[in-house]
C-alpha cells in the first residue's frame, strides 16, 4: 500500500521523507492555507522532496476551468505533480480530458461507491474516499472503503487506485491496509503515531541497560 502524507508543510514532508517510506503527498486548498506558503512554490518544493505523486488541487468548478488549471499546474510544476479534481459531473468531464492527455488525476471528495465507479470510468489514476468526514457525521467511513474494495475485487477492469483519505487515526490506516486500499493519505500527526509502540520504547530501554552491564563487565 502506498503511504502518502496529507500535508502542505515543508518541514513535515522533509521529516517523513527522511524515513524512506514516503510514496507521495496530497495537498488541498485548506492545507495550503494552513501552511502559510505560496501554492505553487510549496507544491514545487514538496515535489522536489518526494519523487512520488504530489496532488495539487484545482479550484475552478467548470470543466473548462479545471482543465485549464490542470494543464497549467502540469506545465509549470515538476513531472510528479498530479491534478486533484472534485467528484462532480464537471470534474468527471475534466478528468476524462486530462487523462486523455496523459495527465494523472486524483479524484477527490468521493463519498459513495457510485462516485468511485464514475471516477474510475472517467480515467482517474486515484480516487479519494473521505473516511473521517463520513465518521464526523455519524456514518462509517471504513464501510465505504470496504464496499469500494469489494466492487474493485469483482471488477479487475477497474484499475484506478483507491486512496483512503480524510484519515483520523492509526486504526483508519491499518483498516484501509487490511481492506486492500491501494494507498492512504495520512496527516502528519497520525503518520508519526504509526511508528509508536510502548513495547518498542521499553524494549530499547532494557536492551540498553543490559548492554551497559555487558560493557561494565568488559565484555563488549
Ligand atoms: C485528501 O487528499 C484530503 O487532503 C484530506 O485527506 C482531507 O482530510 P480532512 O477531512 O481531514 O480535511
Amino acid at each position: 500500500m502506498e503511504l502518502i502524507l496529507d500535508s502542505a508543510v515543508i518541514a513535515e514532508v522533509e521529516e517523513i521523507a527522511a524515513w524512506g517510506v514516503l510514496d507521495g503527498v496530497t495537498t488541498n486548498p485548506t492545507l495550503i492555507r494552513r501552511s502559510g506558503g505560496d501554492f505553487k512554490r510549496t507544491v514545487q518544493r514538496i515535489a522536489e522532496l518526494c519523487s512520488g505523486p504530489i496532488s495539487a488541487e484545482v479550484t475552478a468548478l467548470d470543466t473548462e476551468g479545471m482543465v485549464a488549471e490542470g494543464r497549467d499546474l502540469k506545465e509549470s510544476l515538476p513531472d510528479n505533480v498530479i491534478i486533484k479534481v472534485p467528484c462532480t459531473a464537471e470534474g468527471l468531464a475534466a478528468t476524462s480530458i486530462l487523462a486523455g492527455e496523459g495527465i494523472d488525476v486524483n479524484m477527490t471528495l468521493v463519498f459513495s461507491v457510485s462516485q468511485a465507479l464514475l471516477a474510475a470510468k472517467a480515467g482517474a489514476a486515484y480516487l479519494s474516499p473521505f473516511i473521517g468526514r463520513l465518521d464526523d457525521r455519524g456514518e462509517d467511513g471504513m464501510h465505504l472503503i470496504a464496499e469500494i474494495m469489494q466492487v474493485w475485487n469483482h471488477n479487475p477492469d477497474l484499475t484506478c487506485k483507491v486512496l483512503a483519505a480524510s484519515i483520523r487515526s492509526v486504526e483508519h490506516v491499518e483498516a484501509s491496509a487490511r481492506l486492500g486500499a491501494h494507498a492512504a493519505t495520512i496527516p502528519y500527526k497520525v503518520f508519526k503515531q504509526l511508528i509508536e509502540h510502548e513495547l518498542t520504547d521499553s524494549g530499547i530501554e532494557s536492551f540498553l541497560a543490559d548492554w551497559d552491564a555487558v560493557k561494565a563487565e568488559g565484555r563488549n
